[in-house]
């Protein structure tokens, strides 16, 4: 059947400046006909100057990575005719939060300068004899194993909402990749990475709105990895940053009325004078009748027994604490 394409161009390299363009091209498509099968007979007959990248065709190489009607997607695991059934149109854009170099082309500069930034290797521990040091067991190697399934495409990025408001945020996939060597047990800069990855535009600049792990072809699942990032940072004692002020300020408040005492954790979590700055806003609350008493703010009932499964948990953690050290 004939399936009409609409695709974003533009050729900023020719004309200075990016002036993106719909262009209309009919294919014939048969069942289980790609994206990029589409778009390489588009490429090949109608239009050789439409450009896009490709190679493996078998999604292991994330070079097709592509906007397929308004999801980030491998063009080349992706079939036209369930996609076309499913939304009525094939509409084919360049990945977001990328800066485009032609047509569906992006530049990948800014990806991969993130991703050197989480230095994407293993920095190990000098424990003597090779043959020691490299060992790890299976249950280790599970732990890291979904990060190291990573293929580069950058689909979790064009689905970023933190990098979509900050162009300097670490972002998902090199995330992933910095989870990949701080999971590891061998690696011997663990403390040295977390203070990174807790500074500015790092982990803890994510929104938690699951679109990395929801678009990601590879199940990589960059979320998971940036919780256990934070919960690592904050277990080492990575705690000079807003973040993890934030979270220790919430776990506190649960502790002691069952419920979260947002005045006092804004005071907690940014201090007495920044805290001033938000006294606008506070004012807007009370008007609202969403301001909670800043000092009256009683427990909730059965407040005891939050304080007990408090208890369990610190005595398990205590315990996991001493068995680490033991060894
Ligand atoms: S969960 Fe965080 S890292 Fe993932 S897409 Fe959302 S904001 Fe970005
Ligand atoms: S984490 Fe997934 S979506 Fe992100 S670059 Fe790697 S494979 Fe692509
Ligand atoms: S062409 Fe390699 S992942 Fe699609």
């Amino acid at each position: 059947m004939k399936v009409k394409f609409k695709i974003r161009r533009c050729d900023p390299i020719r004309t200075g400046r990016c002036e993106p363009y719909l262009q209309a091209y009919t294919v014939e498509v048969t069942e289980g006909m790609t994206v990029l099968e589409a778009l390489i007979e588009i490429a090949a007959g109608e239009d050789p100057t439409l450009a896009f990248r490709k190679s493996c065709r078998s999604a292991i190489c994330g070079s097709c990575a592509m906007t397929i009607n308004g999801f980030p997607k491998l063009s080349c695991n992706t079939q036209v005719l369930p996609e076309w059934r499913k939304r009525g149109e094939m509409l084919i854009e360049p990945l977001r939060n990328h800066p485009v170099l032609k047509d569906l082309i992006v530049d990948q500069t800014p990806f991969w300068k993130k991703m050197d930034k989480v230095t994407p290797y293993l920095t190990p521990k000098d424990e003597g004899p090779a043959e020691k040091c490299y060992l790890i067991s299976r249950q280790e190697a599970r732990m890291i194993d979904r990060s190291q399934k990573c293929i580069m495409c950058g689909c979790c990025n064009a689905a970023c909402n933190s990098l979509d408001i900050d162009s300097n945020f670490i972002a998902p996939a090199a995330s992933a990749k910095a989870w990949r060597f701080v999971g590891d047990v061998r690696e011997g800069q663990l403390r040295k990475r977390l203070e990174r990855l807790s500074d500015e535009h790092g982990v803890w600049d994510c929104v938690r709105c699951i679109h990395c792990t929801q678009y990601c072809p590879k199940d990589v699942a960059p979320l998971e990895a940036i919780e256990r990032l934070r919960s690592r940072a904050m277990a080492e004692g990575v705690m000079e940053n807003e973040g993890a002020i934030h979270v220790s300020a919430l776990v506190d408040s649960v502790k002691r009325v069952g419920r979260l005492d947002e005045a006092a954790m804004t005071f907690k979590t940014l201090g007495f004078l920044r805290s001033l700055g938000m006294i606008p806003f506070g004012l807007k609350m009370e008007i609202h009748g969403k301001m909670p008493h800043p000092i009256i703010f009683p427990a909730i009932e059965g407040i005891d027994e939050v304080k007990k499964i408090y208890e369990v948990v610190e005595k398990r953690a205590k315990k996991r604490r001493k068995k680490k050290k033991r060894g």
